[in-house]
């Protein structure tokens, strides 16, 4: 049976997944850190899904890269997968073609806000650019389309972060898929990154009223999604 593993960063994303695939929590993790676990079984393969979990101190859910990190760590150690699926929500621009409820796979992803000018390593370095030959196949079988996954720590976006993803073709903005990538590159285990997008950063509105209006919507087309990719990964 094939182990799967899906990183998730806050629980509406993962809500509709762990209801469609009837996934129980788990507790596997450390308790003292604030991740969630869920597992369950989809066809032939066993799934594991694993989110942020909330902040003690302020009450949200955790977002970014640091507790990305953790999360794949403790997943990737404890649950030795053999693929770890992101799935989340992103952000687009309308004027290349994205629109609110779009799903992408990323073939590349990368920091955008590592800016780190201490000659072409170190440079390098800071964007991380990982690609994912996996997902670009996957992407094809599914005929969904793809895009440059960038990773930040922020939710708006500074003109310096607009110049840098504007650099890329088709681009989604996100705050977790870098990390993930960076942890599942130790554990040699390939990773493929779904993300829906909830907000269209060059429109009128607000990103963040565009994310709340929008997360439910985004997070049905997500797991809509991902079932057609573990259908996929179940007949392969
Ligand atoms: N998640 C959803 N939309 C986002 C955006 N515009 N930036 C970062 N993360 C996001």
């Amino acid at each position: 049976m094939k182990r799967i593993t899906m990183v998730v960063a806050m629980k509406q994303e993962a809500a509709p997944l762990i209801e469609k695939l009837g996934l129980t929590e788990t507790n596997d993790t450390n308790p003292l850190l604030p991740c969630k676990t869920f597992a369950g079984e989809y066809k032939n393969l066993s799934i594991n899904l694993i989110t942020n979990g909330s902040d003690s101190v302020h009450g949200v859910e955790n977002v970014g890269t640091q507790p990305a990190t953790l999360a794949a760590y403790e997943a990737l150690r404890l649950l030795s997968p053999e693929l770890v699926i992101n799935a989340g929500t992103c952000g687009g621009f309308s004027d290349k073609g994205s629109k609110i409820g779009d799903v992408y796979i990323g073939e590349r992803i990368r920091f955008f806000d590592r800016r780190i000018p201490m000659g072409d390593h170190y440079e390098a370095y800071g964007d991380g650019n990982f690609q994912c030959e996996v997902a670009v196949d996957l992407a094809r079988k599914l005929d969904l389309p793809t895009s440059i996954v960038c990773t930040g720590n922020s939710l708006d976006m500074s003109p310096t972060d607009e110049a840098i993803l504007r650099q890329e073709p088709m681009v989604n903005k996100e705050m977790e898929a870098a990390a993930i990538a960076w942890v599942a590159s130790h554990y040699q285990t390939p990773m493929v990154a779904v993300k829906s997008v909830t907000d269209l950063m060059d429109s009128k509105h607000g990103t963040a009223e565009e994310f709340a209006s929008n997360l439910a919507l985004a997070s049905r087309n997500l797991q809509e999604e991902v079932l057609r990719l573990l259908d996929l990964l179940a007949r392969q």
